[in-house]
């Protein structure tokens, strides 16, 4: 039975907080002092603590509102597409589930030491997305997700530590984190989720709506909801060297471009028979290794690799592209009036020669003002789009976006 979508403010005239999800939330600009992170300018918070020291910012956010309500949230955690796990801590023993879960399988609200956490909630709530955009003081490449997770009383993942910068923001009740800065981090053997053997706090607070605590990887935490509450956790990838590495190789391969030159397919003219059909032949290793050395690449390589990987949405991402599309002339007569702005699923990065959308590459082709700032910005008003709907590449390229579910018209002053 198809499940029923979370109501999201641009799909429905009732929902709160319409207004603010069509307008784009702008992060703070480098140089000024902003309460979101404890009245350091952006520049100052990235010179003193990103991936250096931990930084706890009270009222980071005050009034702060939670993207999503608990009843959204657990009605998110039943969708397929949605990565959520729940983790019980019941009579001493962890446990973990992944979803979907329907309502009636999540432990009782009155029961303690539960936790329901949901990974990319800004792929399907404007609100969430919107919170995510304040952080975009941090590259986009570099950004993840946003993940909300709920909590009964006492409950929480256990002492841990991530290979990701956490931005962990407490929207809804209170939550108890003790940090560590400690070498050993020894995992338990038993349990089926990362538990730190032997946990040591050496700082701890409690974390009330609005507060805020900033964690670069490998710092050890472990957060205790003080009655029932929520956390937005806004995450940010690092990928490994392995990872890159073996990614890399396989975009070199697709794209055929390995360098290998022709005479390089692998050829045994002198091989003589042999007794041991078993071993490895030495000449192959050679001749393997002489094929590998050839592969070459260049720094256009390396961004064409990065921008690509980094833009193409996660597999569960599906877009939704309009029911009854508009035809080019209506889009450009409604996004004339309303400006357009990214689905919160598209990934749009740029760099000199090439723009990368949802793991595609383009090269720029003349004026290309527009699309960084589409990019930078994530939307356009409609001044600029009808100053814009001259070029009928633009508006072709743009009509193609909205048809693909990649852009939408938006209501943008
Ligand atoms: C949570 O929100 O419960 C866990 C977040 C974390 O520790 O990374
Ligand atoms: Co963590």
């Amino acid at each position: 039975m198809p499940k029923r979508p979370i109501d999201h403010p641009a799909d429905t005239a009732s929902a709160r907080n319409s207004s603010s999800a069509a307008k784009p939330v702008l992060p703070p600009s480098s140089d000024t002092p902003t309460p979101l992170l404890g009245n350091l300018t952006p520049s100052q918070f990235m010179r003193r603590y990103w991936q250096k020291k931990p930084l706890l910012i009270r009222q980071a956010i005050p009034n702060v509102e939670a993207p999503l309500s608990r009843d959204e949230l657990f009605e998110l955690a039943d969708r397929d597409e949605v990565e959520a796990r729940l983790i019980t801590h019941f009579r001493n023993k962890w446990k973990l589930e992944h979803g979907p879960f329907a309502l009636d399988e999540l432990p009782s609200l009155k029961q303690r030491a539960w936790t329901l956490l949901v990974q990319g909630v800004d792929l399907y709530d404007n609100r969430a997305r919107a919170l995510l955009d304040r952080f975009r003081f941090v590259p986009d490449a570099r950004l993840d997700d946003l993940m909300i997770s709920y909590a009964s009383d006492g409950g929480g993942v256990g002492p841990h530590f991530d290979s990701y910068d956490v931005f962990l923001l407490q929207v809804k009740g209170k939550r108890r984190w003790r940090i560590s800065a400690q070498k050993d981090l020894t995992l338990q053997d038993g349990p089926p989720l990362k538990v730190l053997q032997n946990f040591q706090a050496e700082e701890e607070w409690v974390l009330e709506p609005g507060d805020m605590l900033y964690l670069p990887p490998h710092i050890a935490h472990d957060g205790i909801a003080e009655g029932e509450c929520m956390t937005c956790s806004i995450g940010f990838r690092a990928p490994s060297a392995s990872e890159l590495t073996a990614q890399f190789l396989y975009h070199l391969a697709e794209r055929g471009e390995s360098a290998s030159p022709s005479g390089a397919l692998y050829r045994d003219p002198q091989q003589p028979a042999v007794e041991r059909p078993a071993e490895l032949p030495a000449p192959l290793v050679e001749r393997v290794g002489a094929i590998l050395a050839g592969i070459k690449w260049n720094e256009q390589d390396i961004a064409s690799f990065l921008g690509t990987y980094l833009s193409e949405p996660k597999p569960s991402v599906v877009f939704d592209p309009p029911q009854r599309p508009l035809n080019e002339a209506r889009f450009i007569s409604r996004a004339s009036k309303s400006g357009i702005r990214l689905n919160r699923k598209t990934n749009l990065l740029y760099n000199r020669r090439f723009f990368f959308v949802n793991g595609e590459e383009t090269l720029f082709n003349g004026a290309k003002k527009w699309l960084i700032d589409l990019a930078d910005h994530r939307c356009m008003s409609a001044k600029r789009f009808v100053t814009l709907s001259h070029d009928s590449s633009v508006t072709a390229l743009l009509h193609e976006w909205y048809c693909a579910g990649w852009i939408e018209v938006g209501e943008l002053a």
